[in-house]
């Protein structure tokens, strides 16, 4: 497998990093995970919109979009994934541990591939949660590296037996780990508004494309745990995860246990866009 590290194509066992690259010591950086589907990218101008975005909110100014396209598109040529994925990181440099940012330092990209097959068989059968604390910080729309308080939660609901933990903040619930959440009521498909307290999942946006062209009632707006649990119908979305029901929360059933009416019609809409 050929992979990227700082300006070198090269060999996945012939890659070594940098010991001062800032994303070890700070996790200083953003990041992206991009879907492939029959050797093609999915909403890559999308996620790379949001990388760019991402690193601009921590002062990274001087990515080259295009350059970027052209280290995935490379990759994406020479590794012939045909489902799976690309992971692009991009570090703020390399330079002695200083919390101050090195002078002249220059980003640093890091990007690999993955065979990954589409979750199927949880797409169907749902998947359990848990829910917890978001004791995050107060940039969730930034995709940063720093995901110490997502993968202790994460680990947490692997723990429990579970597969995703669904975070909440005062009773509000904003997202998941490493997904965003949607719930229906009364018909009405409901998620987190696109502010500070979430990622504004590339998923979240295509599902609610699939909602406005079904007409499918929707809101952007915030909603509590306990609606949550008192939901007719719940699902998570990410790019690895597409859109995946959830049919219990905290040991409950939520609705009937199974794959929701809504869910599944945005499921169709979401592969009608893929294929
Ligand atoms: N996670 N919220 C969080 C905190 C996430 O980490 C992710 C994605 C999402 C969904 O975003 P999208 O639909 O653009 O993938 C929401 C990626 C897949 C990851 O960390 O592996």
């Amino acid at each position: 497998k050929i992979s990227y590290y700082n300006g070198q194509f090269k060999n996945d066992d012939e890659i070594t990093v940098d010991y001062n690259d800032r994303a070890f010591y700070f996790g200083d950086g953003v990041y992206e995970v991009v879907r492939v589907y029959n050797n093609e990218f999915f909403t890559l101008d999308e996620h790379m919109d949001r990388l760019i975005r991402s690193a601009s909110e921590i002062g990274i100014e001087d990515l080259d979009r295009s350059k970027m396209v052209e280290i995935v598109t490379q990759l994406n040529k020479q590794n012939n994934i045909s489902d799976g994925s690309i992971y692009i990181q991009v570090s703020r440099g390399i330079g002695k541990r200083n919390h101050a940012y090195p002078l002249d330092t220059k980003p640093v990209v890091l990007a690999y591939m993955n065979e990954t097959a589409r979750p199927t068989d949880q797409m169907e059968e749902g998947i359990s949660a848990i829910t917890a604390e978001d004791y995050r910080w107060l940039k969730c729309h930034v995709k940063s590296l720093n995901l110490l308080a997502n993968v202790m939660e994460k680990e947490r609901a692997v723990r429990a037996g579970a597969h995703e933990t669904i975070l909440n903040r005062q009773g509000i619930v904003t997202e998941g780990s490493s997904t965003n959440v949607f719930i229906v009521k009364d018909g009405v498909l409901i998620t987190h508004p696109a502010d500070n307290m979430i990622l504004n999942g590339i998923t979240r946006l295509e599902v609610l494309k699939v909602a406005e062209l079904r007409n499918i009632a929707y809101e952007e707006k915030t909603f509590t745990v306990k609606e949550l649990m008192e939901a007719e119908e719940v699902f998570i979305t990410s790019t690895t995860q597409e859109v995946t029901p959830v049919i219990e929360v905290d040991g409950e059933m939520i609705g009937k246990g199974l794959k929701g009416k809504v869910t599944n019609a945005l499921q169709e809409g979401f592969n009608e866009r893929i294929h």
